[in-house]
């Protein structure tokens, strides 16, 4: 038994590039209203007519930087102004900053486990409260196989989507009897700008955005008798 998603309000952070605007255009052409954040009020105005053709579902773009809490709570206020309520929250929101230890500045390492962790923490904090008004919901945190998979120059990004997991299990927990659902994706390499700049490069054989978004589509859509709390996804053939 699949779920409608039909008429569904959600929050997609960071939802003007990469996989958050693919998330963004598939929860649209499912008929639902969608308010997507990012910090850049240009790639916010550019992401906006890319999500409204994509279908039926309603858009809002609002510039929230995740490591604000004063920002995030403005946002989501605005979306349950707009919308009605909150049902979907996906925390997708990351930055990558890829240098070793002993040459990363203490604002790089600020910067990374800001918005990767503190951040889906202070959207979390201000949506649980609307989603349990509303009887439930679902939180869905985008987080790589790089925090099970650590490597060198990545301690900053690794550390924070480890941590990210442990955050979302523990939240899966607390919040699983009001009816909210918690489930975190864990990607290897995906065909955007995030890494190289260039969302073509490796395209051929990295995961496409658009995938990531069928896995998150299918989350919420799974019977709510069982959850798949947890999700690796990786490219079929990596490049050897
Ligand atoms: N690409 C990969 O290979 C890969 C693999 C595994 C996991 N992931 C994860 O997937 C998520 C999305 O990555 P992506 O590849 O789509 O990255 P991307 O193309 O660089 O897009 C990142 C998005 O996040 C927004 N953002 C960044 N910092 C923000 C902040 N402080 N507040 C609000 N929005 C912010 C950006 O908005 P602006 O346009 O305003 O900067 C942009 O919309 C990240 O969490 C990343 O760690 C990516």
């Amino acid at each position: 038994m699949m779920q409608s998603l039909h008429g569904k309000v959600a929050v997609v952070t960071g939802g003007s590039r990469g996989i958050g605007l693919a998330i963004a255009r598939a929860l649209v052409a499912d008929a639902v209203q969608v308010a997507v954040t990012g910090r850049s009020a240009s790639h916010l105005s550019a992401a906006r007519p890319k999500i409204e053709g994509s279908g039926p579902g309603a858009v809002e773009t609002l510039q929230a930087d995740v490591r604000r809490y004063d920002e995030v709570q403005r946002a989501i206020d605005a979306t349950v102004a707009r919308f009605g309520g909150l049902d979907i929250l996906i925390n997708n929101a990351g930055v990558g900053i890829f240098t070793d230890v002993a040459t990363m500045t203490p604002e790089q390492w600020a910067e990374v486990v800001d918005t990767n962790l503190t951040g889906v923490f202070h959207t979390c904090r201000v949506a649980i409260p609307h989603m349990r008004r509303r009887g439930g919901g679902f939180i869905i945190n985008i987080s790589s196989l790089a925090g099970k998979n650590p490597f060198a120059d990545g301690a900053a990004y690794c550390a924070s989507k480890s941590g990210l997991n442990a955050f979302s299990e523990a939240l899966m927990q607390e919040v699983r009897y009001d009816n909210i659902r918690v489930s975190y994706v864990m990607p290897g390499s995906v065909a955007t700008a995030f890494s190289s700049g260039d969302e073509n490069k490796g395209a051929d054989w990295k995961i496409a955005p658009e995938e990531v978004a069928e896995v998150v589509v299918n989350l919420l859509r799974h019977n709510p008798r069982s959850l798949p709390s947890r999700v690796e996804l990786r490219p079929s053939k990596p490049r050897k």
